[in-house]
């Protein structure tokens, strides 16, 4: 897949632009505030229909302005699409077009599948578990148009019994209200946990991969399901639903005490570890770094092997981060696969990319390109 054209209309800092793309390598660099990250923002939120910046869309909107416009021109299996998402300000409502033809949101979103590396994801690692979830429900996301669904409605089933737990408390234990609770708790968990299994199982084996050649074979990443339900969850052949409803039932008494559910999705976490020490306690700033780099070149292949296409690339601010020798392993493992677009301050930062695919300058909500860094394109 390629983005070959983006149009903004009032997006950000954006009155207007329109670019065109390099299918393989795009370069944005500029001072800081000048609207790099917009761009970026305005690719995934056109890829996703959602900001990875805010919940709230109003803030997409140009300041003065009613509403915004973000129209990607992408390749897809050899044909061409046109992709239009704006969003208005009075309606607060979002429309979705492909083609021309109004489209809703499951419909539309799917074609296009980013990956986005920002220096915050740095905190994966040794954030909260509730990063880590994020982390891989993103991803499933992207591949699993129907994950979101299931995991919105097991929060929704959860918030509900919750509330019945906490004010009824022990009088619901052997109730029939709180059976039927149960069971549509282990139905949608039990779904939310198998895609986990599965996602945080292959993208495990392909992340040990790429970590072990960042590394030079030095460190082994393993990267773990750590379920409330205990290690089985884990195992080949394990039957979720059975195994999680058995769960319930032996902690029913101190749920209803507590007033809260002590078991499912809600309390996973992802254990990565190398060389068989915990990264969350021991990583060093480095280790993270890579780390973090073996996870998202395995999101990478793991998205191609899932949709048959190579997802768009889009680093934010972290491919200056990276050393000399990481820079080459990334770009060795993306060049002439996966389109690119990265932003920084300083082009000279970017080293190694030098005299390849198209430079931009970003100033106060402006794009340019440099025609004598683009040699062969
Ligand atoms: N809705 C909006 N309307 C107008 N301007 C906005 C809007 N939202 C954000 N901006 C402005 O866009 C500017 C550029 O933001 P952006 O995050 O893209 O900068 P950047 O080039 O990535 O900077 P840095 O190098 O610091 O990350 C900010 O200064 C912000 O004030
Ligand atoms: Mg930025």
């Amino acid at each position: 897949m390629r983005v070959e054209t983006l149009v903004l209309h009032n997006f950000r800092n954006y009155q207007y632009i329109e670019l065109a793309l390099d299918a393989y390598l795009n370069i944005f660099v500029g001072a800081n505030a000048q609207g790099k990250t917009n761009l970026l923002e305005a690719i995934n939120y056109a890829a996703l229909g959602r900001s990875f910046r805010t919940r709230n869309e109003e803030e997409l909107v140009r300041w003065g302005s009613e509403a915004c416009t973000v129209q990607v021109g992408i390749q897809l299996q050899q044909q061409r699409q046109k992709l239009r998402l704006s969003y208005d300000l009075q309606t607060k409502k979002k429309k979705y077009f492909c083609n021309g033809v109004e489209l809703s949101r499951t419909e539309y979103v799917g074609r296009i599948i980013p990956v986005l590396f920002t220096p915050e994801d740095l905190a994966v690692v040794k954030g909260s578990p509730q990063l880590r979830r994020k982390f891989f429900d993103e991803l499933i996301g992207k591949i699993s148009p129907l994950y979101e669904q299931d995991l919105s409605r097991y929060q929704q089933i959860l918030r509900q019994r919750n509330q019945l737990l906490k004010t009824q408390g022990a009088k619901i234990l052997h109730s029939a209200e709180l059976a039927s609770w149960n069971e549509q708790l282990v139905k949608q968990g039990s779904k939310v946990m198998a895609k986990r299994k599965f996602a945080i199982h292959r993208l495990g084996l392909l992340a040990r991969l790429a970590h072990r050649s960042l590394t030079g074979r030095k460190e082994t990443l393993t990267v773990h399901y750590l379920s409330s339900l205990g290690e089985e969850v884990t195992a080949p052949n394990t039957n979720l639903e059975a195994l999680f409803a058995q769960a319930l039932e032996k902690q029913a008494a101190a749920e209803c005490r507590l007033g809260q559910t002590l078991l499912g999705p809600h309390r996973d976490d992802i254990l990565f570890a190398i060389n068989e020490k915990n990264a969350r306690l021991y990583a060093s700033q480095g280790q993270q770094r890579t780390l973090m780099l073996a996870l998202k070149l395995a999101e990478i292949e793991f998205i191609k092997s899932e949709s048959g296409e190579f997802p768009i690339l889009l680093l934010d601010d972290v491919f200056s981060e990276l050393d000399q020798q990481r820079r080459q392993l990334l770009v060795a493992a993306i060049e002439e696969k996966v389109q690119t677009i990265i932003t920084g301050t300083a082009a000279e930062k970017l080293g190694l990319m030098q005299n390849r695919g198209k430079l931009f300058t970003v100033e106060r909500g402006r794009v340019r390109l440099n025609d004598t860094h683009s040699a062969n394109s």
